[in-house]
């Protein structure tokens, strides 16, 4: 049943967060519905501009109608990833998405206040949320000041403010993650006192992470050791997120982790069956080990058993 994540937040505000996961295909489809029901957790799907037109916006929404019907039980929302104005504009006439989130973060600061509240008019109107976001994510640099690098980073008092204005649901913040598997360069991490003072500013307000997959060091090695080539990747210990759940991040957006699971399974999977030729053994490996990679992530967000 698709649902609004604003249901989701306020079950899960201070307690756990929901995993956002981005989805382009089938495949990706059936192990991301099959995952979250064995573990029982309710999710969002997350759709983005390069995943609307990858096949097309029709067979993404048609995937997920029937998945919906395939899995009645599950609960999940159905939101626009990294909107920009129109496509936000374009998913909220459509009638499907629950949410969307506006990306205007890389304009200044009433350049985005502006988009966002025209975006989240049309939205409320609908009754869809908005996701807006402030501050800029990631690809900090080991030769940038600690000044310079704070000033990417959500400013908590510019939050409130612009939450304020904007009459958003739920705010991405940049507290150090970046997008991608090559996060924390140099000696950048996870900033908690960013966040911790940014839930001061906005006690009770659902706030966003973004960039947030761990990129694990097996499975690294694993597409490395059949055939791949990725050096150097790093990403957000896992084990963080249940602290900033209680710091009131709700939504952890995960895609870069699952991209690693289908190279490996990819990759893998060529290397020990040089014989074959058809796509639906692997398709099928795939399905489930994605399915297996989508409750480990809802077990350490706390999500798990939720249903
Ligand atoms: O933050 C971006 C998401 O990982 C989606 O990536 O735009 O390549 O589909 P994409
Ligand atoms: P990752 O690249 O860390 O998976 O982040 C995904 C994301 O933020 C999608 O909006
Ligand atoms: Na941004
Ligand atoms: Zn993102």
């Amino acid at each position: 049943m698709i649902v609004t994540t604003k249901e989701l937040f306020k079950a899960a505000y201070g307690k756990y967060a929901i995993g956002a996961y981005n989805i382009n295909n089938l495949e990706q489809t059936m192990g991301l519905f099959r995952g979250n029901l064995d573990s029982q957790a309710p999710f969002i799907i997350q759709i983005s501009k390069g995943a609307r037109s990858y096949t097309h916006k029709l067979m993404l929404e048609a995937l997920i109608r029937a998945a919906d019907q395939i899995f009645p039980d599950a609960i999940f929302a159905v939101h626009l990833d990294h909107g920009d104005e129109e496509t936000c504009y374009d998913c909220i006439n459509s009638g499907f998405y629950s949410s969307v989130m506006i990306d205007a973060s890389h304009e200044d600061f009433e350049t985005n206040i502006a988009i966002t509240r025209r975006v989240v008019e049309a939205a409320h109107a609908r009754g869809i949320v908005v996701e807006a976001e402030l501050g800029q994510l990631g690809g900090v640099e080991e030769h940038v000041s600690v000044d310079e690098a704070d000033a990417k980073l959500t400013d908590p008092k510019k939050a409130r403010e612009f939450v304020e204005r904007t009459g958003c649901d739920s705010l991405a913040v940049a507290i150090g993650t970046s997008h991608g598997a090559y996060k924390f360069s140099g000696s950048q991490g996870l900033r908690f006192d960013v966040l911790e003072q940014i839930q001061k500013e906005l006690p009770g307000f659902p706030l966003v992470m973004h960039g947030s997959s761990s990129v694990p060091q097996e499975e690294v090695e694993r597409i490395n050791a059949a055939g791949g080539q990725i050096k150097g990747a790093k990403g957000v210990d896992e084990n963080s997120f249940r602290r900033a759940a209680e710091l009131g991040v709700t939504k952890v957006n995960i895609d870069t982790d699952g991209r690693l699971v289908w190279t490996r399974v990819h990759r893998e999977y060529f290397r020990d069956h040089p014989e074959n030729f058809d796509l639906r053994p692997i398709g099928k490996v795939f399905m489930a080990e994605y399915a297996k990679f989508i409750a480990h992530k809802n077990e350490k967000l706390g999500s798990a058993g939720r249903l």
